[in-house]
């Protein structure tokens, strides 16, 4: 595995990796695991070469967000990705990605502005934009992207067909721990109770979706889920919807592709998920 830093050993890296013949990107922020590996495995079953990012990136957390306590296991997630036989690691320098008097950004409406959006406003231009300017940087065939953040594929989505990114963006199913928790590099700000606790998250939307399948009203398998998160300890649901999985509006009965999303704070932790319903 060739590892870069700058945007010029990138692009010498990137076009010797496209000689070979198709390149897929998967962008990443590292605490790799094997939600993120997953990534890289699809990505080798449809590619020739394939290159991964991590870059912990500043625009899209907020000013109270967990900017500055983000896992960083630099060394590890290159053994990771080594092993799993990665061609490329780019390792962006902060002033690469954001030069002295940076001043444009990708802002995707409709689409990014409900739930994580709403959360945590700004979260999703910093996320288009540096997006963006990754694929515009490596210029691959295939981009990947987990369904974990399914508003985020979503968004990604938009902006690469509105901005004609010569891409196709590729979204690979949520991996989970044995009893059903969504990998997340910020599970490892769980304690031990915390973690026990979390599982109450996917188990929640399972519920709702079994009810919501076998002819429950909406609205009704929302509020029990929201309660079942309450009893079982999280401080905070910022919430429970059915959406539409392409526009991410809400639904209150049933239509179309349905996706069930959450999010919900545990001690300090907040965490997302979603399934098909
Ligand atoms: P990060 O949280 O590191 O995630 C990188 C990619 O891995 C994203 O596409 C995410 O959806 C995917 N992923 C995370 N956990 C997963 C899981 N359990 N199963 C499957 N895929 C999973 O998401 C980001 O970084 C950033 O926002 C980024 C897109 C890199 C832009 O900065």
């Amino acid at each position: 595995m060739q590892t870069v830093r700058t945007s010029e050993e990138l692009t010498r890296a990137a076009a010797q990796m496209k000689r070979g013949g198709s390149l897929a990107l998967v962008p990443t922020m590292g605490a790799l695991h094997h939600g993120h590996m997953a990534l890289i495995e699809e990505a080798q079953r449809r590619t020739d070469r394939v290159a991964a990012s991590i870059f912990v990136n500043p625009m899209q957390f907020g000013a109270s967000e967990d900017l500055a306590s983000y896992p960083r296991q630099e060394a590890e997630d290159a053994r990771m990705l080594e092993e799993a036989g990665c061609d490329l690691l780019w390792l962006p320098l902060v002033a690469d990605i954001y030069p002295e008097g940076f001043a444009t950004a990708v802002s995707v409406s409709g689409v990014s502005e409900r739930w994580e959006g709403e959360v945590r406003p700004g979260h999703f231009d910093g996320v288009a934009t540096v997006v963006a300017k990754l694929l515009l940087a490596v210029g691959p065939d295939v981009a990947l992207f987990g369904e974990k953040d399914f508003q985020q594929l979503a968004v990604i989505r938009r902006m690469a067909v509105d901005l004609n990114v010569p891409v196709e963006i590729v979204g690979v199913p949520t991996v989970r721990e044995p009893d059903g928790l969504a990998m997340s590099s910020r599970n490892a700000y769980l304690s031990a109770d915390e973690r026990s606790q979390a599982v109450a998250l996917p188990q929640a939307l399972e519920t709702a979706r079994n009810a919501i399948r076998n002819g429950s009203e909406i609205a009704k398998a929302l509020r029990q889920a929201k309660q079942s998160l309450v009893d079982a300890g999280f401080l905070r649901v910022d919430y429970v919807a059915v959406v539409d999985a392409n526009s991410l509006e809400p639904l209150d009965f049933p239509q179309g592709e349905m996706r069930l999303i959450a999010a919900a704070v545990i001690g300090t932790t907040r965490l997302i998920d979603n399934i098909a319903v």
